[in-house]
This record gives structure tokens, sequence and C-alpha cells, in this order.
């Protein structure tokens, strides 16, 4: 049957390759449509965990996974033979940076590889990682095409680059409006009609390529970085003039066009804004051309640990201590608020800091419970205790810093135990101006 007899009569079987923050939401989203799905990871211990109906991503609910293994809607494996019998396969797998900031594809080389082996007719790919325009055509059409077909006749292709932001309770995988950039445009009707059994038709917007998508992903990324940059710089400019910038943010927010708020913060973190970006400028160097914006927006932002610490050891001068041997809290560890991703984190970036000056270090998180793995992962190496955020710890500190805007953080009870609190969310705002408080 062809695949487009298929996707109407909605009796195609979607496989996911890469279970993580991306892959797994949209293979649940397939299977809760009632399409057979089979998820592949090469990590035996999320396969046997899905397959035992465990969750291990805080927005999917263990139960549902439970109930859609029962029912043979989903299924996880790290056998990649399951390629074989799959109609469109989708790749979430990873695409960080290597240490010189170069873009590492090399998960979705070892994707393509796989699925190369067991390519047939008629099958569709879609790439979801996000990377660097020429990627699809460049890279992974090759490899596919290593199996003897050829892309765009005998099987489909297309990039649809992931918008997902995990923790955010308004939009989710069905109602964020995907991108789709078809080799062909058959790939991209294809692509977009298999999208429609999961998302609203109108939500989904094609472009004319490939590149097209990829390039208009890492567009929204930077977009994002720049304008943190942005007002990373100014806030460090309106403290040196004694300006409160945030107020200056919460009055330009009240123009209704012409200006989106971006809020300054202690560094920028995750999966995709302080790696994207690098994806575009060391492509762009192929081109003969530099790209400022990007490389100056980096820069900016990737001060920004250095000014939180700079913020902790004024707060501690005021008390006439110094930061060596001063015992700072730190709250908040995860990149972003109320998840519990700590991938770059700019909280254990800071964390670094302080303990090469000699501080003690204490640090909370509400969505942490993996502590040990963390401090390994980030290599953290001094005196640093990850204890309970009680009324006595709190008081015992020297100084706390609270990094991240957590909905179950209690300001009030943070702010009337701390001897100084170094406000690195705008806090105050809600505290009705506490005496304590050092704002970023
Ligand atoms: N996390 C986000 O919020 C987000 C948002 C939009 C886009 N993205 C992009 O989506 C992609 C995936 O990100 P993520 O956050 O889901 O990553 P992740 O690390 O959470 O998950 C990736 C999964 O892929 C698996 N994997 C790696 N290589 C594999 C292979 N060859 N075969 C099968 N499985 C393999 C890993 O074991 C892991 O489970 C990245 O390109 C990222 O930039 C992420």
């Amino acid at each position: 049957m062809k695949l487009l007899d298929k996707i109407k009569n909605k009796r195609l079987k979607v496989g996911i390759i890469g279970l993580g923050y991306v892959g797994l939401p949209l293979a649940i989203e397939f299977a809760k449509s009632g399409i057979e799905t089979i998820g592949i990871d090469i990590n035996g211990q999320k396969v046997s965990m899905l397959n035992a109906g465990k969750s291990y991503i805080q927005d999917i609910d263990s139960q549902l996974i439970k109930h859609l293994v029962e029912k043979s809607k989903f299924t996880a494996t790290n056998d990649f033979k399951a390629i074989a019998s799959i109609d469109v396969v989708f790749v979430c797998v990873p695409t960080p940076f290597n240490k010189a900031k170069a873009p590492d594809i090399s998960f979705m080389i070892n994707a393509a590889k796989s699925i190369s082996s067991y390519l047939s007719k008629e099958k569709l790919i879609v790439l979801q990682s996000t990377t660097y325009p020429g990627t699809t055509d460049e890279d992974i059409i090759p490899i596919l095409e290593q199996s003897g077909l050829k892309a765009g006749k005998d099987f489909y292709i297309a990039f649809s680059p992931e918008r997902i932001d995990p923790g955010n309770k308004k939009f989710n995988v069905k109602n964020t409006p995907k991108i789709v950039g078809g080799l062909t445009l058959k790939c991209a009707d294809l692509t977009k009609r298999v999208f429609s059994l999961i998302i609203d038709e109108k939500n989904i917007h094609v472009v004319s390529c490939p590149r097209s998508a990829e390039m208009c992903k890492l567009l929204e990324n930077i977009f994002r970085s720049v304008n943190i940059a942005l007002v990373n710089e100014l806030l460090i400019l309106s403290n040196r003039m004694g300006i409160d910038f945030w107020e200056v943010i919460d009055a330009a927010a009240t123009k209704p066009f012409g200006f989106l708020p971006f809020y300054p913060g202690p560094g920028v973190g995750g999966h995709c804004i302080p790696v994207d970006p690098y994806y575009l400028s060391w492509k762009a160097r192929e081109y003969n051309f530099f790209a400022n914006f990007i490389e100056l927006a980096a820069e900016v932002n990737q001060n920004m640990p250095y000014y939180a610490v700079e913020k902790i050891g004024e707060a501690l001068n005021l008390q006439n201590k110094s930061l060596k041997n001063a015992t700072v809290f730190i709250l908040g560890l995860t990149f972003k608020k109320n998840i519990d991703d700590i991938r770059n984190s700019p909280s254990f970036e800071i964390i670094k800091l302080l303990l090469n000056k000699g501080a003690k270090v204490w640090g909370f998180d509400p969505y942490v419970n993996h502590y040990e793995a963390a401090a390994k992962e980030y290599d953290l190496k001094g005196d640093i205790h990850f204890i309970p955020l009680t009324k006595a710890n709190l008081k015992k500190a020297d100084a706390v810093a609270i990094l991240v805007n957590h909905d179950k953080f209690n300001l009030k009870m943070i702010a009337d135990n701390s001897k100084v609190l170094i406000d690195m969310i705008n806090a105050a705002k809600y505290l009705n101006k506490y005496k304590n408080i050092i704002k970023l």
C-alpha cells in the first residue's frame, strides 16, 4: 500500500528515534491518537522503564505510558531492526557541540546509518533535531542513499524543527505550530498529512525546502539569545547608573506594540539557547561570513555567571565578609523554572566560580534529586553540600542567592529568613521592597 493511502486510512506505523525531551512526547501523542508507535533509543534503561510504564519526563504521566503499552499502541526498543516495519521515522536525537563549540551531529549520522540499513521504498524520514542549514541534504541524504534508494523518489524526507518547551503548561506538541520543509513537494505534503494526525492542520506551516526549516529554528533561538544578551547588558549599565532595570522592563512592556519583554538573568542554559546559535556561526564560516550578533550575544550571556558572583561578593561585602570561607546558599539549580533539567545550567557555573574563590556552597532545588550525579557531571570540587531548604539552614548561611523562579519557592519565607538575599529573578517585585535584598 502507498504511504499516502496508509496515512489516509490511519494504518501507518510510526517510529521515533531518540526518546528524550523531544522524542517521547511526540511518540506519546501519536500513540494516543491510536497510531501504532515504536520508540527506538540506544539507552537500554530508558527502553526498560518505558515498557514497564514508567516515565522519566516530568510532562509525561507514567499512567498514560502504561495504558498505551498495555493497549499495544506504544512500545520501546533498542533494536533498530524495528525500522524495517515502520512507515514514518522521526529523528529526535541530541545535537550538542564539542569542546571547540563546533557542531556534533554524530548522533544524527548514527541514526541515519541505522535507518539506511533498513530503508525501503515509500518510507518517510522526518528530521527534528536542531541543526545547521544544509544538514538534511549535505549530511543525511547521502547516508540514506547508500541504501541504493533515491531521496524524494524512492523514499521521502523532510526537516521539521521541534519547538517543544518542557514545563510549558499552555503549549505542547499538539498545539504548538509546526514548520515543515520537504525535499520535494510530495515530501512536504506527506509530512504535513502525518502531522495532521496529531496537530490541527492550520497549525502546520510549510516552507520551500529543508534548509529554510533548519534556518527557521536557528532564527528563533538566536532571536532569544540576542534579546536576552541585550537586556543583560542594559541591566549591567543600569546598575552602574543607579537605575532599577527590572522596573524599566515592566514599564516598557506596557507598550502594546513594537516591544517584547525579555528578562536578564545569571546566564543562559539548557540544550538550545547556549548551543544552537553556534551551529549557525560555525556553518557561516564556510561562506566567509562572520555572524557578529551570535558571537556578541554569546559573549554577553557567558559573562553573566561572573557578574552574578560579583553581586554575591558585593552582598557579603556589606556585611564585612569576603567570599572566601563565606557560606553561600544557592536556591535553584535547573536552567529554567518549574522543570528538572539541569543541562548547561548557569547555577552550576556559578557554584564552580564560588568554590574556586574558596566559598562554602550549599545548594537546593525542589525539582532536583540527583545531586550526586549533577556534582559529578559538573566536576564540582570543594566545600559543596546539597541540603534542604529550611528556615534554620537559611538563617545559617551568610548569603542566600535565588537563581531560578520556581513556583514552589516561598519567596517571603526565603527573604524573611535570609541575612541577605541576592535576587536574580526579580523576586523583590513580589516582596514589597525588603531591605535585605540585593538585585542582580
Ligand atoms: N529539550 C528541548 O527543550 C528541545 C526543544 C527543541 C528542540 N530540541 C532539539 O531536539 C533534539 C533532541 O533533544 P532532546 O532534548 O530530546 O535530547 P535528549 O538528550 O533528551 O534525548 C535524546 C535521546 O536520543 C537518544 N539517542 C542518541 N543517539 C541515538 C541513536 N543513534 N539512536 C537512538 N537514540 C539515540 C538518547 O539516548 C536520548 O534518549 C536536539 O537536537 C535538541 O536541540 C530540544
